[in-house]
């Protein structure tokens, strides 16, 4: 790997933070592109788990350089509570991170607006994470953001935030919601993290670059999902950036001509948080072992998430959109206790098989998933380090997966922890 980019090829929660801690080791940089304090990386470090929110998961690493892109939008607060939490555990953080000058603050007034937003829906919610992060981006494109570079100006940034502050109690009040928004108060919470924001400010998009121009191996980060994309995901219900590979390169600021590998992440079987279709999802009884066994429960809200099997429709689709080289298959563990396991091949309506991944929920919620029924293997895989070693039939719902993909799988993990990783090395035939 020169430049990679990870990507979650579902609906978020793959476990990327794990597969991101794995190959932080060979990484000189890690960056985030996308996204914001919406997204929870859980990772185990021995016996410490970490959730992180903001910061990339190569933090953990001690020899690698973390930075938050221009495409991220960052609550300062949240960034701020991070890195103190990490210095309690004894992480040295010290000259080991960075944020964008263009990457935009997520403030007081976003989180208040997309409470307000998702009130007003009614029957309709999104089941946003409640962190701020779409009235931030809104902000972005209408051209009314505040960005890191601004901060070193306390009188531009007084301006900017005044102004939205307007605007965020106009919405309010045609919300008929009675908050309102205090630029003042604003202003002196922001101070308390101003400094500290400053002095983390660095042109991300210049050292990737100069990083790569120096032979070192750069990591790019991605949250959430493949169809939680704003464009290519389950539109309405999706997140508010560009979580696809190609976002990558605009999101941090070099060219896509520097990314050589794309890896994506899925989860041996599938899940959602948050409202919207999602055709394979189990019977709640099933639904609810599954979610045992699997700690499925979100790492930002702790919402309970919505399990299903494994969709080769949506990984295929994630594949044709992200261009992947690589799958890195996680949460196999979580099946080992399952007598048979299904995998959905495609779809169909009314019998007649689906070409494309649809472009409306309405047409996705319509879809019969077409099931093959595997096998399991009940065994405990959680000792597993070669391919080799995993049970035969294991071994054969992997090979399967892989081939209605079109994908080679290059990683498989069976546990939380980060020797729990099988390395599948490339060109090695699973069959
Ligand atoms: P938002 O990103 O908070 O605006 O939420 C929009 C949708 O994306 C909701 O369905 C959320 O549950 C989902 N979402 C956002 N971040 C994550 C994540 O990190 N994992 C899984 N779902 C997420
Ligand atoms: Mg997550």
């Amino acid at each position: 790997m020169r430049c990679l980019v990870v990507v979650g090829a579902q609906w978020g929660d793959e476990g990327k933070g794990k597969i991101v801690d794995v190959l932080a080791e060979q990484a000189t940089i890690v960056a985030r592109y996308q996204g914001g304090a919406n997204a929870g990386h859980t990772v185990w470090v021995e016996e410490d788990e970490f959730i992180l929110h903001l910061i990339p998961s190569g933090i953990l690493n001690p020899d690698t350089r973390c930075l938050l892109g221009n495409g991220v939008v960052v609550d300062p607060w949240v960034l701020a509570r991070e890195i103190a939490t990490l210095r309690d555990r004894g992480i040295d953080l010290d000259g080991r991170l960075g944020v964008s000058r263009r990457a935009h603050l997520v403030l007081p007034y976003h989180r208040l607006l997309d409470a307000a937003q998702e009130d007003s829906r009614g029957a309709a919610k999104i089941g946003t994470t409640g962190r701020g992060i779409g009235p931030a981006y809104r902000d972005k494109v209408a051209r009314t953001g505040l960005r890191f570079g601004d901060l070193r100006d306390v009188d531009r940034t007084r301006e900017i935030v005044a102004g939205a502050a307007v605007r965020a109690n106009v919405t309010l009040a045609g919300l008929g919601d009675a908050r309102r928004v205090d630029t003042d108060d604003v202003m002196s919470r922001l101070e308390q993290v101003r400094r500290q924001m400053v002095e983390l400010s660095t042109d991300a998009g210049d050292e990737i670059r100069g990083g790569l121009a120096a032979g070192g191996r750069v990591l790019l980060e991605g949250a959430q999902g493949a169809l939680l994309d704003i464009d290519h995901g389950t539109y309405p219900f999706v997140t508010s950036s560009t979580t696809t590979a190609g976002g990558a390169a605009s999101g941090v600021g070099i060219g896509p001509t520097l990314i050589d590998e794309v890896l994506g992440v899925v989860k041996a079987y599938i899940t959602r948080v948050g409202a919207g279709p999602l055709p394979t999802e189990l019977a709640e009884a099933e639904a609810e072992r599954l979610r045992q066994l699997g700690g499925e429960f979100g790492a930002t809200t702790g919402r309970p998430r919505r399990p299903g099997w494994f969709d080769a429709s949506v990984a295929r689709y994630a594949a044709g959109v992200n261009g992947f080289t690589g799958l890195a298959v996680t949460k196999l563990d979580v099946l080992d206790t399952f007598e048979e396991i299904r995998l959905a091949t495609g779809y169909e309506v009314d019998g007649t098989p689906v070409a494309s991944f649809p472009d409306s929920v309405a047409d996705l919620a319509r879809v019969t998933p077409v099931f093959e029924r595997w096998p399991g293997w009940a065994t405990d895989t959680t000792g597993c380090r070669t391919f080799a070693e995993l049970p035969g039939a294991a071994r054969r719902y992997l090979a399967r997966l892989e081939e209605v993909c079109a994908t080679p799988i290059r990683f498989v993990g069976v546990g939380a922890a980060r020797r729990e990783t099988i390395a599948v090395p490339a060109g090695a035939a699973l069959r």
